[in-house]
C-alpha cells in the first residue's frame, strides 16, 4: 500500500507507524507512508487553516486552501491517486473495504479532518469519503491509522504467517473462537480437553462451534449476514439444545 497522509499532527501517526508490524511492513517496502504537515501549505502571516463557518453556529471550519495547496504539491509527480476524506459522515470502514484497499496499485491521499468539519469544496478532490464507526473523535488521524493498519496486515508478507490472516475470524464473517496458550493449568483454569487431544476434526468443530456460539451472543447481526454450511446449522442447533 501506497499513501499520502495530509494532517496537522504528523507526531501522532509516525509513533504508531513506527513500531511493530507496520515498521517492519515499511522497511520491506510493502508499505509506503508519507506524512504531509497541511500547515506548511497554509499562507498568509499566522498560517491559519481554520475559519469562522458562514451562516455563523459554533465551532471552526477547515479552510479549503491549504488542502488543495497540498493536493497541488502532492500532484506534481504526475501519479494518479485515490483521495479519501476521513470524516464521521462517510461510507462505514469494514473488512471487506480493507480488502479492496489493499489489492489497489494506485497511491491513497488520506485527508484528515479537524475542527467541526472541512470546507464543502474539498469533497470536489475526494474519492471516497470513510468513517471508522458511529462515534465522532476530534479529528482523523486515528481513523488513517486504523485504515492503514487493517489493510497493511492483509498485504502477503506483512505478517509472519499468512494463516494468521485465513484463520482469522473476520474471514469467517464471524467472530474468533477463543485461544489458550501454556500452561495447561492457570490458577486452577484449565484449558479445554479438546485442544490437547491433537484430533485436528474434533479441534476445528470445537473451534467452529464456540465462534458460532460467541457470534451468537455478541453480533447476531453477522449471523444474519454469513452464508452457514448445513453443518454450522447442525452445530447452531447443538448450541440451542445446550
Ligand atoms: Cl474518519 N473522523 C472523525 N473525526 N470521527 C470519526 C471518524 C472519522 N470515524 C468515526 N468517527
Amino acid at each position: 500500500m501506497k499513501c499520502d497522509v495530509l494532517t496537522l499532527f504528523p507526531d501522532i501517526l509516525t509513533a504508531y507507524l513506527n513500531e511493530s508490524i507496520l515498521k517492519r511492513a515499511r522497511e520491506k517496502n510493502l508499505l509506503d507512508v508519507k506524512i504531509y504537515n497541511i500547515r506548511d501549505f497554509a499562507s498568509g502571516p499566522h498560517r491559519s487553516v481554520d475559519d469562522y463557518p458562514f451562516g455563523g453556529g459554533a465551532g471552526m471550519v477547515f479552510k479549503p486552501e491549504p488542502i488543495f495547496r497540498a493536493m497541488d504539491f502532492l500532484r506534481e509527480d504526475g501519479e494518479t491517486r485515490k483521495v479519501i476524506l476521513l470524516s464521521p459522515q462517510g461510507r462505514p470502514f469494514n473488512q471487506k473495504i480493507a480488502e479492496t484497499y489493499s489489492r489497489e496499485k494506485q497511491r491513497f491521499v488520506f485527508i484528515c479532518g479537524r475542527y467541526e468539519g472541512i470546507d464543502e469544496r474539498v469533497k470536489t478532490l475526494v474519492d471516497d469519503e470513510v468513517s471508522i464507526g458511529d462515534y465522532v473523535l476530534t479529528g482523523g488521524e486515528l481513523a488513517a491509522l486504523v485504515i492503514i493498519d487493517a489493510v497493511t496486515r492483509l498485504i502477503p508478507g506483512a505478517l509472519g504467517d499468512k494463516r494468521s490472516v485465513e484463520d482469522e475470524s473476520f474471514s469467517w464473517g464471524l467472530l474468533d473462537y477463543p485461544h489458550y496458550t501454556r500452561p495447561r493449568e492457570f490458577r486452577g483454569l484449565k484449558v479445554p480437553q479438546v485442544l490437547i487431544s491433537g484430533n485436528h476434526k474434533e479441534i476445528w468443530h470445537w473451534r467452529r462451534k464456540e465462534a458460532l456460539r460467541k457470534t451468537m451472543r455478541i453480533r447476531p447481526d453477522l449471523i444474519e449476514k454469513v452464508v452457514l454450511s448445513d453443518l454450522d446449522k447442525k452445530i447452531l442447533s447443538e448450541i440451542e439444545e445446550e
